[in-house]
């Protein structure tokens, strides 16, 4: 998928690299975009809003109200209007107020409105760029999703040598075209996702449950439907919520629950991505009352096994479908997941080891090893599960 018919916003703010973002505009709009500009007052010093607007035919945005009649710039319409937003030059200043949430200029209130991707191209003098206050706001922003093109070394403004030139034009471009080639590969799939725990009553207020947030299966549902595919998302009680339309969420609390959605729902989908934490077993017999601690001495509970949703679904799995699976370990890690994928009929099996730190239940982050059946095998470095969730579906669906 190429520019062709993209919406792109691009955010200037002011420093001397702002003259390329005249060849960045004409380059997007030569692949077929149609660009906004939007700037920030000392953008407006570096590079003048008559060739921005001249270049892309589109008035330049920059005041929140016009001095002629008092209307509102809306930048809640650009955030809406936009397939992509794109700040190049990003200033330290403007990367500060971006990941602070400071609102004191209309490219930040489009940031903060924004419904789409933002990439930004720091540029800046070389102390600047790796001082860390600058390294660490490049790092909230990253966690906020923020699609950061690094900076470049060479030649700065300041004759000095090092790293902190604005990318080129022409290498923004091609990252912007990389990023919707991948983006939409999902555009015609549905996908199944399990996440979070499962609950498996004893009585009207205790359960047996796990350490599970939904978080890795959220982030993978949020990725799949942003690379457009429709997503079914059954997930066991959590509090996340989903920000994506595409995403089809239904709530279930025990294992069973899980399975009888899953077997209906699993002869429409591409794909299915079990990510849940299942309980195998559940209590053998649930009470109808709070149990009391004086009608028993010592409680033993039997349990009886849940059904295997990663199994059944690997026993009706057709060959035009995928199944991937996790497997969470705690010691013979490789020799586990090898076997669950063997067992249930995987076609890719993520293991995820709690004996890694930062990586397993509740984090925001993971670790993760992804097996094929072809007998590939890639690990992957401790990173955040949103930026997991894309390894997972480069690697998958790639
Ligand atoms: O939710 P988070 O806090 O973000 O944590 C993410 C996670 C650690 C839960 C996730 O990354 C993960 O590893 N999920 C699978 C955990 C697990 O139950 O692994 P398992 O090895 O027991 O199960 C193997 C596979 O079979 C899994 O795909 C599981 O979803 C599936 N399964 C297991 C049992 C069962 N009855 N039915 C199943 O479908």
């Amino acid at each position: 998928m190429s520019l062709q018919g993209k919406h792109i916003v691009l955010g200037i703010s002011g420093s001397i690299a702002a003259y390329k973002s005249a060849s960045l505009a004409r380059l997007l709009i030569k692949k077929g975009a149609e660009v906004k500009i939007v700037i920030t007052p000392a953008g407006k010093q570096f590079i003048t809003p008559i060739t921005m607007s001249a270049l892309t035919g589109n008035p330049v945005e920059s005041d929140f109200f016009s001095s002629n009649d008092g209307s509102w710039h809306s930048h809640v319409d650009m955030g809406m209007w936009a397939d992509l937003m794109v700040v190049a030059p990003a200033t330290a200043s403007t990367i500060g107020k971006m990941a602070h949430g400071i609102a004191d200029n209309l490219l930040v209130t489009t940031y903060l409105s924004m419904k789409s991707p933002v990439f930004l191209a720091p540029s800046m003098d070389l102390d600047m760029f790796k001082h860390p206050s600058t390294q660490r706001n490049l790092d909230i922003l990253k966690k906020d999703g923020v699609h950061i093109i690094d900076a470049t070394s060479g030649e700065l403004a300041s004759h000095l040598e090092g790293k902190g030139r604005m990318e080129e034009p022409e290498n923004i471009v091609k990252k912007l075209e990389e990023y919707f080639q991948i983006s939409f590969s999902l555009n015609t799939k549905k996908i199944l996702i399990t996440a979070g725990p499962t609950y498996e009553r004893i009585d009207p207020v205790r359960f047996i449950g796990n350490f599970s947030s939904g978080k890795m299966g959220f982030a993978l549902a949020e990725e799949c439907a942003s690379r457009g595919a429709e997503v079914i998302l059954v997930c066991g009680p959590t509090p996340l919520s989903i920000s994506n339309k595409l995403i089809r969420r239904i709530d279930v609390e025990s294992a069973q629950q899980m399975y009888e959605v899953c077997l209906k729902v699993f002869p429409e989908v591409d794909a299915a991505i079990l990510s849940a934490a299942v309980a195998d077993y559940r209590p053998e017999h649930t009470y109808g009352q709070k149990m009391k601690r004086s009608d028993h001495e010592n409680l033993t509970i039997t349990l009886t096994p849940n059904p295997d949703i990663a199994a059944a679904l690997g026993k009706i799995k057709k060959p035009n479908q995928l199944l991937v699976g996790f497997a969470l370990e705690t010691n013979d890690e490789d020799k586990n997941a090898l076997s669950k994928m063997e067992k249930k009929n995987f076609d890719f099996i993520i293991l995820n080891s709690l004996n890694e730190e930062g990586a397993g239940f509740g984090l925001d982050t993971n670790k993760i090893t992804i097996f094929s059946r072809n007998g590939n095998k890639k690990s992957f470095e401790l990173k955040l599960k949103k930026e997991l969730a894309k390894d997972i579906l480069n690697h998958v669906f790639g």
